[in-house]
């Protein structure tokens, strides 16, 4: 949910009293602890130059820039037993590496205290000119590993045509230990 829709939803169910909205970067503006749960759907395009990105999808040359941080820091913020939920590009690589030195999701979760819970599946079409098609050269280049979907649903290699192929952003649910 866009921020924009979270806010009309809390002002239609009347409940703008239990929330506080904080506006900033990452965890900066936050002076509290002990959270139950982080939901976090942030940046993570790998794109390489600074002038080629929009501040919507850059997530540095790598795509991980924000998403390490906030997997760092959320192991400070949440209570023990705490939830972790994030939305993320498949191909930056989940359970195994999508590049031989760039460590995937489950290795930074497990070396942050987290555990993988559940994954629910979410499915996004390369748009012609969209971000993703944009920063194909340079995510192939990245994860050279890494695979998108065919309309069947099929694994595709990221050197074939993407053009109207899937990209899989599962919703990732892991676990404070
Ligand atoms: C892929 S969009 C997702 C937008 C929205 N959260 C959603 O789920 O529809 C990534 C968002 O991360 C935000 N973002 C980028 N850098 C950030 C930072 N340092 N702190 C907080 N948000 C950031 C961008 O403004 C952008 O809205």
């Amino acid at each position: 949910m866009d921020t924009s829709d979270l806010g009309k939803q809390i002002l239609i169910n009347s409940i703008s009293q239990r929330f506080k909205n904080n506006l900033g970067s990452l965890f900066e503006p936050i002076n509290f602890q002990n959270f139950d749960l982080i939901m976090s759907n942030v940046a993570q395009m790998p794109i390489d130059r600074i002038s080629q990105a929009t501040f919507h999808d850059h997530g540095g040359f790598d795509g991980w820039l924000y998403l390490d941080d906030i997997i760092r820091k959320s192991s400070f913020f949440l209570v023990r037993g705490g939830y972790l939920v994030l939305m993320i590009f498949d191909f930056l690589g989940i359970h195994e590496r999508t590049s031989k030195s760039i460590p995937c999701l489950q290795e930074r979760l497990e070396i942050n205290g987290f555990r993988i819970l559940d994954e629910y599946s979410y499915y996004k079409k390369v748009r012609k000119n969209g971000q993703t098609y944009r920063a194909i050269q340079q995510i192939k280049k990245i994860y050279p590993l890494a695979t998108f979907y065919n309309f069947n649903n099929e694994r595709i290699s990221i050197s074939e045509n993407i053009e109207e192929a899937f990209v899989y952003l599962p919703c990732i649910i892991s676990k404070k230990k």
